[in-house]
């Protein structure tokens, strides 16, 4: 069985976190790997469809999320988590609590991430529509020391997705001969 560990992205609605949690899922499953991605839009669709957007109701799912996390980590799943998690007390509560606890700050300026506006959402946010929108007008708290960065202005999915795995196998979470998806380890001798 694997030793499980926690991948917990923050990151403004927008930066790329799906696009990058489902990259490194599909990556892990190839490699037979147990993986799980937790999902703010699809928990919101669910478990957490009682929660608002206040900072005590993102702190309730943000203590929800780690609860599984902590659960599935414990039984040697490989967690993706990929919320917008805001607040640097939960995050750190998280890794105390947590083992093998890695921050993944996705990291894109805020007007970009209204330019990319995927899911139409800044654009309802701007004509008075959604309130409490992090970056606008709710609270971000940048990760002050995150294990990782991954800048998706300027770094390809690809780039992002061979950089956490490096950190994962710099720290022996991941087999050394693993080849990585996008080949940037493939100079390596095993
Ligand atoms: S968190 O702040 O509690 O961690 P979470 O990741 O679960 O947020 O949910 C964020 C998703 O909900 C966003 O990707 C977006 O699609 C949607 N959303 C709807 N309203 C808001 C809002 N006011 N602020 C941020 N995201 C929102």
């Amino acid at each position: 069985m694997n030793t499980g560990v926690a991948i917990w992205f923050t990151g403004y609605s927008g930066a790329g976190k799906t696009t990058i949690a489902q990259a490194l899922h599909f990556f892990f499953l190839e490699q037979h790997i147990r993986a799980e991605i937790l999902d703010g839009d699809s928990l919101r669709d669910s478990f957490s469809k009682d929660l608002s957007f206040t900072r005590q109701d993102r702190e309730t799912q943000g203590l929800r999320v780690g609860f599984i996390t902590e659960l599935l980590v414990k039984h040697g799943i490989f967690v993706i988590v990929s919320t917008i998690s805001p607040y640097r007390n939960i995050r750190d509560m998280m890794r105390a609590r947590i083992p093998r606890f890695f921050e993944v700050y996705i990291k894109c300026p805020l007007d970009e991430c209204e330019k990319r506006d995927v899911k139409g959402l800044y654009k309802r946010v701007r004509s008075g529509d959604i309130k409490n929108f992090t970056g606008i007008d709710a609270i971000y708290e940048e990760p002050l020391n995150p294990d990782i960065i991954c800048y998706t202005q300027t770094e390809s999915v690809s780039d992002s997705v061979d950089k956490i795995l490096s950190v994962l196998q710099a720290a022996g979470l991941l087999d050394e001969t693993v080849a990585f998806p996008y080949g940037s380890n493939s100079d390596r001798s095993s």
